[in-house]
């Protein structure tokens, strides 16, 4: 099976083609700082059997957002325990870089000084201007920071560094929101500019480390208008991508764009998008170039991931809401019992909506996440007898689901826990 292929991405190897894609998670301390929920929930994936995972949006300044951060040194311990975790069961972590798009700094003061009113009213300003405004001075330090951050990282055994191509990188690639006639503004070559520069900060401050970019792609909607904001459309990031290559990038994480656009673009419920929605974008880039590229995006089952390594879509796959459902995914794959893995439904109670209401990720088919190895769930040593009733709307042609008086018909399955 190619999903359980190693494979070399630069100098490192992964041990199959399994990653778990970015994603905030709110298990952070206050400052940002890996704490115990984090760590649990990370050990675990790797425990499942992941081969590479990715810490989303890691902030090299101290932001005001419920974030992870590396902004000093004393939180390279916590980083260090938690790759040394991984490294037990030979899984990768990387951090994605990530810049928010308002000035940090700005708002700290607005916060330390307790006026919430300017506070709100500078980072409503920001999310609309920033991008526009932000000087090439500003955008030197923000560079400087990420070093910082990223040598912090190196130190840790962090293996790969994600460079987060959305937020403050993708809004200035994009055609869409960036206005600017400057450098950093206009032409490809200017509006890549920025980006670019935080490869090279990458490799001049950890020369070694391996080098992942999320490349958002901005995607084009059935009646024609486009899907996303932060991002490339399909031909410029394709040109974009040979260009990373060329620059020393290792490994090109391809999705769908979404800063400042629908949180849905890229994170769809169920039926709103097609399975592996991205995979004809990820071809085009994956034809572009020679180095390993993942794909994500309601991949769901496993046949689903293989046909997408199987078909030359991509090499490597993500599993991003599929291993909050089941962080045991690849462990049962690899023991030939994958019709045992429990599928995410796409329901984005637990993940999505908990995070935009700034609580954890508390995926609702897996009641251990987000307090793994506090909470165990075994067999019940009393066993009662379970009624389980599903209507499946897709194979009974259901206009709605019908209320429970009216159901048309029903699967009945018993089954003894
Ligand atoms: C709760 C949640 C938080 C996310 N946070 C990030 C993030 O910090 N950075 C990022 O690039 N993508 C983020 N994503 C997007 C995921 O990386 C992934 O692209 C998306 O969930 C689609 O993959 P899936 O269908 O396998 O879940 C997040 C997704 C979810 C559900």
């Amino acid at each position: 099976m190619n999903l359980l292929e190693p494979i070399q991405v630069g100098k490192i190897t992964l041990k199959n083609r399994i990653m778990f894609p970015p994603m905030t998670t709110g298990y952070e301390e206050r400052d940002g700082s890996i704490g115990t929920q984090s760590f649990n929930f990370y050990k675990r994936l790797a425990e499942g059997g992941v081969a590479y995972i990715v810490l989303g949006d890691v902030a090299p300044v101290n932001t005001v957002s419920p974030t992870p951060k590396l902004f000093h040194d004393g939180q390279i311990e916590a980083y260090q325990k938690l790759a040394d975790a991984l490294h037990v069961y030979d899984c990768k972590l990387g951090i994605q870089l990530f810049h928010p798009e308002y000035d940090v700094d700005a708002l700290a003061e607005l916060f330390r000084k307790g006026d919430m009113q300017a506070a709100r009213a500078k980072l409503h300003h920001d999310m609309l201007h920033y991008i526009d405004e932000v000087t090439e001075e500003q955008l030197n330090t923000i560079l400087e920071k990420m070093g910082d951050c990223v040598k912090r990282a190196y130190q840790a055994g962090v293996d790969v560094i994600e460079v987060h191509g959305d937020r403050l990188v993708g809004s200035l690639c994009s055609t869409i929101l960036n206005h600017r006639n400057d450098q950093y503004g206009g032409v490809f070559e200017n509006r890549i500019r920025f980006a670019l520069d935080v490869v090279k900060t990458i490799k001049e401050y950890a020369p070694d480390i391996c080098i992942d970019y999320k490349l958002p792609v901005v995607t084009v909607n059935p009646d024609g208008t486009l899907r996303g904001k932060g991002g490339l459309l399909i031909e410029e990031a394709v040109k974009f991508a040979k260009i990373l290559e060329e620059a020393g990038v290792d490994m090109i994480h391809v999705g769908q764009a979404n800063h400042t656009g629908n949180m849905n673009d890229t994170i769809p419920a169920m039926g709103t998008t097609p399975y592996s929605f991205m995979a004809s974008y990820t071809k085009q880039i994956k034809e572009a170039v020679a180095i390993p590229v993942s794909a994500v995006g309601r991949i769901i089952t496993p046949e689903n991931g293989e046909a997408l390594i199987e078909n030359g879509v991509c090499d490597i796959i993500g599993l991003g809401r599929s291993l909050l459902a089941d962080p045991d995914y690849v462990k049962k794959l690899e023991a030939g019992e994958g019709t045992r893995i429990r599928h995410c439904m796409m329901c984005n109670k637990g993940c999505t909506d908990s995070i935009q209401n700034r609580k954890f990720l508390s995926c609702v088919l897996n009641a251990e996440n987000g307090y793994e190895y506090d909470r165990v769930i075994t067999p019940a040593t009393d066993k009662k007898k379970l009624l389980l009733w599903v209507v499946d709307q897709q194979v009974w042609k259901l206009p709605e689901w019908p209320k429970q008086k009216d159901m048309m018909s029903f699967y009945l399955k018993k089954k003894q826990l």
